[in-house]
């Protein structure tokens, strides 16, 4: 009897811990979709296109002083190596970039461009 009554407070206690449990991790899940907080897209090369590009390419990439980039543009149909090459080595009015972003970092905003 005593052994019962203590395996039922230890069944109800096991069983608050795992409701606990399962809203903290349901709140985790719930909450995965949102960036972390340093961050304003949870994309870094969208991130790195508005700290970097965006003053010439446009916020949407549909173009300023610099042409667009945007799916459907002349630069989105170039190879990815030709997008590489510019944004590293620079062009006209394009600044290069190769000193100051890695190939990764370079590599990621030929994929925005490319939209691949
Ligand atoms: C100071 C303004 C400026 C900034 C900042 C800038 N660009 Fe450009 N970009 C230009 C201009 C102007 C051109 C056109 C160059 C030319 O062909 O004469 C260009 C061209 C390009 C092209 C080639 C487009 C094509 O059709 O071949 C790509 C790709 C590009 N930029 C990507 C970027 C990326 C990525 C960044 C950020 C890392 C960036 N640009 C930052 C001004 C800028």
């Amino acid at each position: 009897m005593k052994v019962s009554r203590s395996n039922g407070w230890v069944l109800a206690l096991a069983a608050a811990v795992l409701v606990v449990v399962l809203a903290v991790i349901g709140f985790g899940l719930l909450g995965g979709d949102s960036p972390p907080a340093d961050s304003a897209s949870g994309d870094p090369a969208a991130d790195l296109y508005q700290r970097r590009c965006a003053a010439c390419h446009g916020g949407d990439l549909q173009g300023g002083s610099g042409p667009a980039l945007q799916p459907g543009s002349p630069a989105a149909a170039r190879a990815p190596d030709e997008l590489r090459n510019t944004i590293a080595n620079g062009r006209g009015g394009m600044p290069a970039f190769g000193d100051r972003l890695t190939p990764e970092e370079i590599d990621g905003l030929v994929l925005l461009i490319t939209g691949g």
